[in-house]
């Protein structure tokens, strides 16, 4: 990635931070893009510690039109360049199931996750665009392909990034554009530690979720990510890409196996 740059929303923390630092490590010029000032210095000081090349720390709420604009012209004003973009930056509270949910909750999910998303696409497409193309990865999830119960908003939304996903590929694609997705399964990141620290579930319970059986981590994700932002995944748009020891794959045998 050497020469390239570009921008990580949600890098304070969690999986955008992981791939901000997988990025930087592999010689790309990153912008760290966060609502949390305090976090997102940190991701730029461990990009500095690990000796990576410049990094740039940008406040924006990613579901803010004007904060959005600022921070893509801020990106490209700094690097001049855009080569890629991972737009990471979701929330996930706890609403409850579709009819406990409030309209709060559902407003607020929606704004960051979908909305926030694609305003991302909507300022960073023309940067790309202009200079003769780039790659764009949105962060779904698991629940983007497959419902979960009691959290309706966040399935929605992760299920809505998809869609968007795919139409910007089909549109910008002979602009040199790539668009893909990718579907974490459970990861051990801000959205996670809490049940933990709350009891509500524990790191097997985590790693029961998937066939491998695993905890995951960001750095489990940030290499997925990596390969879709470079020049190795040239010809890969349109795709919704799980990250998850297969979990998508498919369900649990009720065969045991053969003696
Ligand atoms: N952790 C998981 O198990 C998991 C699984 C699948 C998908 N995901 C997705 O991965 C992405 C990253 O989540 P994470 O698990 O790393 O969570 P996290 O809470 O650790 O990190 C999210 C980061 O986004 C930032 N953020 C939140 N709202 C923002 C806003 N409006 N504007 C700018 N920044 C904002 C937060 O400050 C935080 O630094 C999300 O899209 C999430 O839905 C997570």
């Amino acid at each position: 990635m050497t020469g390239k740059a570009g921008l990580v929303t949600g890098a304070g923390y969690g999986i955008g931070r992981g791939s901000a630092r997988h990025l930087a490590s592999l010689g790309a010029q990153v912008a760290v893009i966060d609502r949390d000032v305090e976090r997102g210095h940190e991701t730029v000081d461990m990009i500095a510690a690990d000796g990576g090349p410049e990094a740039l720390f940008l406040e924006a709420d990613v579901s803010d039109e004007e904060q959005v604009a600022h921070a893509v012209a801020a990106t490209v004003a700094a690097f001049g360049r855009l080569d890629f973009a991972h737009n990471n930056a979701a929330i996930s509270p706890v609403t409850g199931n579709t009819v406990e949910c409030s309209l709060e909750h559902w407003d607020a999910i929606l704004s960051v996750n979908l909305t926030g998303l694609w305003l991302c696409m909507k300022h960073e497409i023309p940067q790309m665009v202009s200079s003769g193309g780039g790659a764009i990865v949105n962060t779904s999830s698991g629940v983007g392909l497959l419902g979960m119960s009691h959290q309706p908003a966040y399935v929605a939304s992760k299920h809505g990034i998809i869609g968007v996903t795919k139409a910007a590929a089909l549109e910008f694609a002979a602009a040199g554009v790539r668009v893909n997705a990718i579907c974490p399964g459970p990861v051990l990141t801000g959205l996670t530690e809490q049940g933990l620290l709350d009891g509500k579930y524990t790191l097997d319970t985590l790693a029961s979720l998937n066939p491998m059986k695993k905890v995951a981590y960001p750095d489990d994700i940030s290499g997925a990510v990596a390969w879709l932002c470079s020049d190795a995944s040239a010809f890969v748009t349109g795709v919704a890409l799980p990250v998850d020891g297969g979990t998508v794959a498919g369900l649990p045998s009720f065969r045991p196996p053969a003696a």
